[in-house]
């Protein structure tokens, strides 16, 4: 057998201890796979005296986890520190200046930063790997870059968040709010104490940019994700969308229209009856649609220690076996610059849900204004009636641009039968 592939870990957290336990106890089937050993040699995380429940003997403690690119007897280095900038940054430059293969889960520093790094991994020609970035466990990197290379793409949609399908599904199953939840996955460690990047929307963001270069071959353009959370979903709406057939998910969805790519986080209304929509609790899954491959549809587990794990190893194993493919699935220079659409120029149905105050008129004045914007209506629903009391209508619409229900909702909200802001849900097709 070949010699062995020499690795050094950076952050022994969640996903660092994991992967140095993959390594250790499968060690014999990845040998034969790999067609070498892979061996952690060299390791640093920020505490030297932290028991991390795994046995670290035998390998060098790096002080400083930018030295480990420069460590002689560390072939590749994985970085799982996290962040899109200090040390997880300085650690991925000095690794690829220095020649060396780089593994990363950090989906931050891709989205971010991943064009440059993609440029520099080409110039050192050495593998830029980061399967564990999107969708833990699930080898949607693989299935993206490799086994849909032959097909135009020209719609990923994915739940690429766990933490908000937890919260969405609870919510949905229990009938309760959104902060009684959240405040329940925090103790359960399904949330982080601080859960803004997940519940704002930013972890779906960063993961949907990179799944948009795979799919589209356009540099990662973070900032061109148009990103809203699940803050302002309400048991209500889950309920009024399940009666009227649908499931609310927090979608991460990258679309080839007319008029340029299409990317977007927000929550979304989706039939219940679809793929996406049977996907509950901390799952994550990606659904792909090729010209000539169909539709195809990956679920999985999208965190934790063993799923992310099984990713990194992956990645290891193919450069332990020599394989490299380009970071974006193309070479840097043959990527396109295909535009972004704004997502004003969005087309599609909407779910509105108002308060108003039950008095006659109210209805129509509504009506009056969709008209006027030119948005009509699939359906309504109100239940019940309360004389002078606030009551929720719920109004679906056929098709319209987002400008057009952004100009109506303007006008709408103003009306003084209208309570509160209008709840607006977009209706995603499958
Ligand atoms: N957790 C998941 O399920 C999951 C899933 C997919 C992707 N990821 C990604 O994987 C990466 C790691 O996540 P994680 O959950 O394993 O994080 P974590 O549990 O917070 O672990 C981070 C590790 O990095 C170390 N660290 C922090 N700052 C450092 C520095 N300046 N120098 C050296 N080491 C430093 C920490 O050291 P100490 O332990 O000494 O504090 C810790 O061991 C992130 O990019 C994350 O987005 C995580």
């Amino acid at each position: 057998m070949n010699s062995a592939l020499r690795v050094g870990v950076a952050g022994l957290g969640t996903v660092g201890v994991g992967t140095v336990k993959l390594l250790h106890d499968n060690a014999g089937l990845i040998a034969a796979r790999a067609g070498r050993a892979i061996t952690v040699t060299a390791v640093s995380a920020r505490d030297r005296a932290a028991d991390r429940g795994v046995d670290l003997s035998g390998m060098a403690w790096h002080e400083d986890a930018v030295t480990l690119a420069g460590d002689p007897n560390v072939d590749v280095v994985v970085e799982l520190i996290g962040g899109s900038e200090g040390k997880a940054r300085a650690l991925a430059t000095a690794v690829l200046a220095a020649k060396k293969p780089l593994v990363t889960a950090n989906k931050a520093l891709l989205a971010v930063h991943g064009t440059g790094l993609a440029e520099a991994a080409e110039a050192a020609g050495v593998a830029l790997a980061y399967e564990a970035a999107v969708a833990g466990g699930i080898p949607v990197i693989k299935a993206l870059r490799e086994g849909l290379a032959g097909n135009r793409l020209s719609r990923v949609a994915g739940i690429l968040n766990g933490t908000c399908n937890y919260i969405l599904t609870v919510m949905r199953e229990e009938k309760r709010d959104f902060h009684d939840v959240l405040a329940d996955a925090q103790a359960l460690g399904y949330a982080e104490a601080d859960p803004s990047f997940d519940i704002d929307g930013i972890d779906a963001a960063h993961k949907l940019a990179i799944l948009a270069a795979l799919a589209f071959g356009r540099p990662v353009d973070f900032a061109a994700v148009h990103v809203e959370g699940i803050r302002r979903v309400s048991a209500l709406d889950i309920s009024f969308a399940e009666e009227l057939g649908y499931r609310i998910k927090l979608l991460g969805i990258a679309r080839e229209t007319d008029a340029g790519v299409s990317l977007r986080v927000h929550p979304a209304m989706v039939p219940k009856f679809s793929l996406l929509a049977s996907v509950d609790g901390v799952y994550n899954a990606i659904l792909a649609e090729g010209d000539f491959a169909g539709t195809v549809f990956l679920q999985g587990r999208g965190a934790g220690a063993g799923p992310t794990a099984s990713a990194v190893v992956a990645d290891l194993i193919d450069i332990a076996r020599g394989s490299q493919i380009p970071v974006w699935g193309a070479a840097s220079g043959a990527l396109s610059n295909s535009a972004t659409m704004p997502i004003a120029a969005h087309v599609g149905a909407y779910f509105l849900r108002l308060m108003v105050v039950d008095q006659p008129g109210v209805l129509a004045d509504v009506t009056a204004i969709l008209r006027d914007h030119g948005v009509s209506l699939e359906s309504m629903l109100q239940h019940g009636r309360k004389p002078g009391e606030a009551v929720p209508i719920v109004l679906v619409t056929h098709e319209t641009s987002e400008a057009a229900i952004a100009g109506a909702i303007g006008r709408i909200a103003a009306l003084t039968a209208v309570l509160e802001s209008p709840a607006l849900i977009r209706i995603e097709p499958n």
